[in-house]
């Protein structure tokens, strides 16, 4: 299991340590989101989404120039994805949250690619259908958040290779063995679909320029664990005569345990969008909390909400009242009010959120079809 003791590690596969995403910024040589910027989305927009308000989502790559074309005119599209490796949770669905709402704002198209190649090649256990199988299990939940039919086209690279293969080898005849090596840290004992699978990742950034024949911006929302892709995607698009992709990226919806971000490989930490609502409320009472260690020393001391998971799964996704958030962190900080409670209110707010979303999957069934690329 990941602490925050372990040293910090942001790959599109791996996720371990405290992450400081101060530092990543740096790293990465990304831009914090400045006060322009958000004041333009809080022109489109009405207001601020509470993932900008919170700071989930916290820097950027050419947002500033994408938000100024648009200004002038020129539409942009969006492209977000999925690794279908299995069922969907709570933190992958942030980032979709977040692109819904930009679709909605921009009146913008949106390509989203479920990369079930990428999930064959890396799972050795893994068969064609398996990864196709998940690929329409996870889509359910993509339509599950209301995206517009008419402007979005989910994209299987597994069933829609025709669409990506041209791009994808023009992409790949820029890109170096020595450069894939170094960012994203093959070995040699790498497959070579793994080794080319980054093309076919970066692919959909120029999806509509190729088919429409006319250079068309493009806005990656995203955890910042994707950002590698888009390293290499950017110095590759001025040589095929394309705009680099924007990217804004997101934080990590940490996992219910101790440190590190919600992942897939400890489910008992983890709130699955298909868990019984049941199963998810346990997994909400054994959650790590910064409380003390008995409720008479909670109410005498106060609790730390700064490293407590119910509170930025409240924080994050459950309560998006500004007011209420802040009683939250100040009720625990004086002790008024004790894990349990606090628990309870978390457990409640997933199960009806559950509940509802899995009845919106299932309802969706009917028409996911339409959505996927023809
Ligand atoms: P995948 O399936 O690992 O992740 C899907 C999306 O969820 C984000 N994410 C998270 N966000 C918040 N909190 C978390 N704990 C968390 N874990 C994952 C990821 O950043 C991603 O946005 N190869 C990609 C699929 C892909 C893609 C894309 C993703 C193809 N094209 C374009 C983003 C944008 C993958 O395996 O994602």
């Amino acid at each position: 299991m990941p602490t925050n003791e372990e040293e910090m590690v942001v790959t599109p596969w791996k996720v371990a340590g405290k992450v400081d995403y101060e530092k990543l910024t740096r790293q990465f040589g990304t831009h914090p989101l400045t006060k322009e910027i958000l004041d333009k989305f809080r022109k489109y927009a009405g207001n601020l989404h509470f993932l900008l308000r919170r700071e989930f989502f916290f820097c950027h790559r050419d947002l500033d120039w994408i938000l100024n074309q648009y200004e002038k005119g020129e539409k942009f599209i969006l492209y977000t994805g999925r690794g279908p490796s299995g069922p969907v949770h709570l933190g992958h669905i942030l980032p979709w949250i977040f692109t819904k709402h930009l679709q909605d704002v921009f009146d913008a198209k949106l390509y989203f690619q479920m990369t079930d190649d990428e999930k064959f090649l890396f799972h050795h256990d893994f068969s064609i259908e398996k990864s196709v199988g998940f690929t329409y299990e996870n889509a359910l939940d993509v339509v599950a958040l209301g995206f517009d039919v008419k402007k979005t086209k989910i994209i299987s690279d597994i069933k829609n290779i025709d669409a990506l293969y041209t791009l994808s080898i023009k992409i790949a005849k820029h890109i170096n063995f020595s450069v894939v090596r170094a960012v994203f840290g093959f070995e040699e004992s790498t497959n070579i679909g793994l080794i080319f699978f980054p093309a076919v990742q970066a692919a959909p950034c120029f999806l509509e320029s190729f088919l429409t024949g006319k250079n068309v911006p493009c806005l990656i929302p995203a955890a910042i664990d994707q950002d590698p892709y888009w390293r290499v995607t950017r110095d590759v698009a001025p040589k095929l005569g394309f705009y680099k992709p924007a990217q804004i990226h997101s934080k990590f919806l940490p996992g219910l345990g101790k440190g590190g971000k919600m992942s897939a490989s400890q489910p008992e930490t983890c709130i699955f969008t298909k868990d019984p609502p049941e199963l998810a409320e346990k997994k909400v009472f054994n959650a790590f909390t910064g409380g003390q260690p008995t409720v008479e020393e909670q109410k005498k001391y106060g609790g730390n909400p700064g490293i407590c998971t119910v509170y930025q799964y409240m924080y994050y996704f459950f309560e998006e009242d500004d007011k209420k958030i802040r009683n939250l962190w100040e009720n625990c900080k004086s002790g008024s009010m004790i894990c349990g409670d606090c628990k309870e209110i978390l457990a409640q707010k997933v199960k009806s959120f559950l509940l509802n979303h899995q009845k919106k999957r299932e309802k969706a069934r009917d028409t996911v079809d339409e959505f996927f690329l023809k």
